[in-house]
């Protein structure tokens, strides 16, 4: 290649590289752009997406709470236990998704009679149960009571929750 061949190629290589190159950064702010404005419609969505406050936790728990009860009054401790796991599982999700909420702090003051309980359903052990159940709602009204929802009290319930469930244990034919 002769000089001026040489000289003409770098020319061309370097206008090449002049031409190219704002090409290339115009395609990368545009990436980056698309980018940032699918991150935020994804923030928009998950800002208005539907999340169960605490209130609606724990009438889910007082419902099980009662189920609980019957249950282990019958001797259901499948049952029982079963409604052990939906409590566990409330109390993790209000952990999860209502951790803004300072009363959640006050949360573990339900272990003790959560590890009583399971232990009572574990062994079959009715008068453990029967204590246990104490031991949980009254354990209830104390959280209610230091979250300033004192109003809000709990009790051993009298009949059922729902007339369409049998908490008697299935005979095992
Ligand atoms: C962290 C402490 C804490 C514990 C433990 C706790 N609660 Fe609550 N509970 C609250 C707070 C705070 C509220 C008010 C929620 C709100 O602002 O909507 C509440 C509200 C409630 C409500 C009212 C819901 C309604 O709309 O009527 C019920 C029922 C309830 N709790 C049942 C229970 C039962 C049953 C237990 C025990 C198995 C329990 N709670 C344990 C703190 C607690």
């Amino acid at each position: 290649m002769s000089a001026k061949s040489k000289q003409n190629a770098c020319i061309a290589l370097s206008l090449g590289l002049i031409l190219i190159l704002p090409v290339a950064c115009g395609q990368h702010s545009t990436d980056a752009e698309a980018l940032q404005a699918q991150v935020t419609r994804l923030q928009h969505q998950l800002d208005s997406a539907y999340k169960p406050g605490l209130g609606e936790f724990m009438s889910g728990i007082q419902v099980h709470h009662e189920k609980l009860w019957f249950a282990g009054k019958a001797g259901n401790w499948k049952l029982a236990d079963f409604e052990m796991g939906e409590i566990k599982e409330s109390i993790d999700d209000i952990r999860q998704f209502c951790a803004d909420r300072p009363e959640v702090a006050s949360l573990p003051m339900i272990n003790p009679a959560i590890d009583s309980l399971n232990a009572a359903i574990k062994e079959s052990n009715p008068a453990r149960f029967t204590s246990s159940f104490m031991l949980l709602t009254t354990t209830c009204n104390n959280c209610h009571k230091v979250t300033k929802h004192e109003f809000n009290v709990i009790k051993v319930p009298d009949t059922p929750p729902f007339s369409n469930q049998v908490f008697a244990k299935p005979s095992e034919k």
